[in-house]
């Protein structure tokens, strides 16, 4: 076999082996030798075989012809054993009968669920070609006695938990074409005996812990066709000599630590289709000689420190077959070249958070294919050319777009994020046009006017409309008869007014309403408590009146995990069932589909962000946590008591009843929410004292039972104790504040003299006498400081008080 045979990467388990079984016997006509026979079947019976997972041979026939057996067509020896996929589930044996089948060529238990260390009696095994023990359950090191399968040309130990290092013993495997042992917990630096691997093709070391540098020895593997070495912790420059490696055709490096240049001429890569460098600290120009390749399909150079102009060689053959660019969370500036347009092939760009600056090239149009256009986060201005309409997908959020040109040709855009632009002027009609529309953000503009019921053209498609913070007016209309797939609903802070659109009732699939920030007037819409699978509802800050109850209607809500119905004007009291049918507050689900949905596509993943609980502090919840469960119904003029069935909701994170005018004791049973993290009662009449079982919440992180009719000793647990003393101002006769609030004053320190701005520190610790002075009642109220982080990417959101920035956290580990 040449090595040229040898050279498609991606495939190389098939083509590799039907190369192989090419050139090895058919099964033969002659017996197996009875040594060879016996060895098998030992070998066998060291696992565990019962009804269900029964040997897969039939002692009595012809072992030369057992399934994966193959022998010599001349001497009858086992050459071959394919097992993979076998179900062994048991450990490979270090006296194992297997070592007796001498004559093995080929060994190959890919997946069979093998178990404990790999034997170093393997490398006794001096025949051997290919080794397969990928997508097992092995663990210990290599055993550097693989270094005596000096005739081995695939080594394959992928997917197992192996740990140590990569022995250096495996530099002697100098036939070796395909080293492949990514996937493991391998530790150390990669050994430069690896440079003696002169016919290697494919080297495939990614997903472990590798740190250092790449030794400069690899310069050596001047066949190379693959290279493969992302997701570990490797550092510090690329090897001079890596610019040796001129066959590569797939070269991968993503989310390692190097802080390299690129080789300053790359044009020497004449056969490289696939590089990707993604997520490191990479440095310097835009690689222009990368684009000279002709062969050059697939670059991603984003999340490094790449920076200056994106700029081409000035020349008319620019990669030909270049597919998917990816140049996003770098530091390019200046503008997109016009010569960007001679990439004819180009399917995908990816240029966000950069500093791009100008207008979008109408050089573009001459990408007949593109479909992917990716420009956010940058500083790009002027009008979105018209004949961007026939992308599938164009997001330019954050940018200083204003104005659009309308296209005569056919439209194909599924997703148009045009978030935190500067458009303005009426609702842009011709969207309604836009036939196939799924995703629509238009979100942080200044478009105004009324929402044109001609929407209603789009909603068979639409599953994520998104108008929110702009100046749109006039009446919600009721367009959503045949909207089935829209589970994303957004036209908060807008000026909308009138009834609460009845038709959202036919939007079965619904995960998310927030219409907070309006001045719409209606009851309670107690019927999209049918909707199966409503997530997060917000009507917070509007006019909504009247009773949050009626009898018989209103149960359901089994999917709430969010409601916020803050600062309407609900009144009526609450049945104590009423929330008994919250069930996915009560316990979480299983597994969360949508959760790894979020991962793999960020349409999905709309940004499901509301602001929630105001006076003082206002908190946006940039993505909202998937175990995130929040009742705020502050604000309100509701009264009674607290219902029972609060005490169900077992998962529950956020409580804030401020602002009502609930009577009664704090009940007791407050004390079942194990995962309560903020609570918040003030402003209410509830009398009689704290309960003492309240210690219980030790996720509690903010409380306030200011301003209402307590007494009694207030509890001593920790949670307490750590409170702010205004937490508890403004009560009947409440005692045991001495360590909360230091010296006290007055008993009853209510009044407000000047109110004064929180202090800039951190904690805010300020004390009974501070917050006297500062705070007033009712500007107290509902004053919540609770800290969410993301599933996602566990950052922490942004609270912000009066305006003004107080904290920004991000990453909680
Ligand atoms: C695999 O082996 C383990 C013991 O090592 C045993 O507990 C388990 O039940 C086996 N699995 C099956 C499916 O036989
Ligand atoms: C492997 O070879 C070594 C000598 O190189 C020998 O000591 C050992 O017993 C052999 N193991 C098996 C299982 O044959
Ligand atoms: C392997 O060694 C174990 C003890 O270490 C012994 O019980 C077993 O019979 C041996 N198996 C073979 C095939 O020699
Ligand atoms: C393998 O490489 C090491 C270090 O790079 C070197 O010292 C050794 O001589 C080489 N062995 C062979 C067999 O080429
Ligand atoms: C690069 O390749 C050349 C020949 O192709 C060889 O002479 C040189 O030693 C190699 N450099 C390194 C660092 O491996
Ligand atoms: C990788 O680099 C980042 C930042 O450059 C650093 O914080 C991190 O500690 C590095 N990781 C290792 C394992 O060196
Ligand atoms: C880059 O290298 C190629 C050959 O690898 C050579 O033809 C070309 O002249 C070089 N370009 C520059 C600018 O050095
Ligand atoms: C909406 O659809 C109706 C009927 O299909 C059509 O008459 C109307 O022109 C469409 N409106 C827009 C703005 O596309
Ligand atoms: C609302 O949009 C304007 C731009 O129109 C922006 O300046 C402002 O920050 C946005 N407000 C919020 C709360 O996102
Ligand atoms: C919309 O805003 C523009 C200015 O951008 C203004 O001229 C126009 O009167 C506004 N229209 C409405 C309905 O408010
Ligand atoms: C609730 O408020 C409405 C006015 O918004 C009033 O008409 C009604 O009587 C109130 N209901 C109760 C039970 O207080
Ligand atoms: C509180 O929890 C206890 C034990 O989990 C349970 O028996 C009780 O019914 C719960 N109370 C309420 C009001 O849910």
């Amino acid at each position: 076999m040449t090595l040229s045979q040898c050279y498609c990467f991606s495939l190389i388990i098939t083509i590799y082996f039907s190369l192989l079984f090419h050139t090895l016997a058919s099964p033969t006509q002659h017996f197996c030798r009875p040594n060879q026979r016996d060895a098998l079947l030992e070998f066998i019976d060291e696992f565990p075989t019962d009804a269900s997972n029964p040997s897969p041979w039939d002692k009595s026939s012809e072992c030369c012809l057992w399934e994966g057996v193959t022998c010599h067509d001349k001497s009858s020896k086992v050459i071959s054993l394919d097992l993979s996929y076998t179900f062994l589930n048991s450990t490979l044996k270090i006296n194992s009968s297997l070592f007796r089948l001498s004559y093995l060529r080929h060994l190959n238990l890919n997946g069979c669920n093998l178990q404990g260390e790999i034997p170093s009696s393997l490398g006794n095994l001096s025949r051997l070609t290919l080794l397969d023990l990928a997508s097992n359950q092995l663990v210990g090191e290599i055993p550097s006695s693989l270094g005596n399968l000096k005739r081995l040309r695939y080594l394959n130990l992928g997917a197992n938990t192996l740990t140590g290092e990569i022995p250096a013993s495996v530099g002697n495997l100098n036939q070796l074409k395909y080293l492949i042992l990514a996937a493991n917990e391998l530790r150390g630096e990669i050994p430069s005996s690896l440079g003696n691997l002169s016919c290697l093709l494919e080297l495939s070391l990614s997903a472990n812990h590798l740190v250092g540098e790449i030794p400069a020895s690899i310069g050596n593997l001047n066949e190379l066709r693959a290279m493969s070495l992302g997701q570990n912790i490797l550092s510090g420059n690329l090897p001079i000599s890596f610019a040796n490696l001129t066959k590569l055709n797939h070269v991968s490096l993503r989310s390692n630590n190097f802080t390299s240049i690129l080789p300053s001429n790359m044009s020497g890569f004449h056969n490289l289709e696939h590089f990707d460098v993604g997520a490191n600290s990479f440095l310097g120009s835009f690689p222009k000689s990368l684009f000279t390749i002709p062969s050059l399909q697939v670059v991603y150079l984003e999340e490094n420190q790449f920076m200056g102009p994106i700029e081409f060689v000035d020349t008319t053959s620019l990669s030909p077959k270049l597919e998917l660019l990816y140049l996003a969370h770098n530091n390019f500036d200046g503008p997109i070249p016009e010569s960007i347009s001679k990439f004819l092939n180009l399917g995908e760009l990816h240029l966000s958070h950069n500093n791009v600056i100008g207008t979008i090239p109408r050089s573009i149009s001459k990408l007949v294919n593109l479909y992917y256009l990716d420009l956010s986060n940058n500083k790009l201005e002027g009008k979105i050319p018209g004949f961007l309409w026939r992308l599938t997908t164009m997001t330019l959020s954050h940018n200083f777009f204003s104005s659009f040109e309308i296209s005569s040709q056919e439209t194909l855009i599924q997703a148009l994020d045009l978030n935190s632009n500067s458009f303005g002027g009426p609702f842009p009609r011709w969207i309604c046009k836009l036939k196939g529309l799924s995703f629509l953000d238009l979100s942080n503009n200044l478009f105004n006017g009324s929402i044109p019921p001609c929407l209603r053209n789009l909603t068979d498609s639409l599953t994520d409309m998104i108008l929110r913070n702009n100046s749109l007016s006039g009446v919600l209309p009721d367009i959503f008869a045949s909207a089935t797939e829209l589970r994303s609903f957004d036209v908060s802070r807008n000026k909308l007014e009138g009834k609460f659109p009845k038709s959202l009732i036919n939007c079965k699939a619904l995960e998310f309403l927030n219409v907070e920030s309006n001045i719409i007037k209606d009851k309670f819409p107690y019927w999209l408590g049918s909707l199966p699978s409503l997530h997060v509802l917000s009507l917070r800050s509007n006019e909504f009146y009247g009773p949050l109850y009626h009898r018989h209607k209103s149960l359901g809500f089994q999917s709430l995990r969010v409601i916020d119905i803050s600062h309407n004007d609900f009144n009526g009291t609450l049945p104590s069932y009423y929330f008994s049918t919250w069930l996915e507050m009560t316990t979480l689900p299983d597994e969360d589909d949508r959760y790894m949905a979020d991962i793999v596509n960020p349409f999905l993943f709309y940004r499901n962000s509301m602001e929630m609980v105001n006076k003082g502090v206002e908190m946006s919840f940039e993505r909202i946590r998937q175990d995130f469960r929040a009742i705020d119904f502050s604000g309100n003029r509701i009264y009674g008591r607290i219902p029972e069935s609060i005490g169900f909701l077992k998962e529950l994170r956020l409580l804030n009843l401020s602002d009502n005018t609930f009577i009664g004791d704090i009940p007791r049973f407050l004390a079942n929410l194990t995962k309560l993290e903020t609570l918040d009662l003030s402003c209410n009449k509830f009398s009689g004292q704290i309960p003492q079982d309240l210690d219980k919440l030790t996720f509690v992180s903010y409380m306030n039972f200011s301003h209402n009719l307590l007494h009694g000793p207030v509890p001593r647990g920790t949670q307490f104790q750590r409170q702010k003393c205004s937490s508890f101002m403004d009560n009947t006769k409440l005692y045991g504040l001495e360590e909360i609030c230091g010296e006290i004053p007055s008993p009853n320190p209510t009044t407000s003299q000047q109110p004064e701005e929180l202090s800039d520190s951190e904690e805010q610790m300020f004390n009974w006498v501070a917050a006297t002075i500062a705070y007033g009642p009712g500007v107290l109220c509902g004053l919540v400081i609770g800290h969410i982080f993301t599933s996602h990417n566990h950052e922490w959101f942004t609270e912000k008080v009066g305006g003004r920035k107080l904290r920004v956290t991000t990453r909680a580990h």
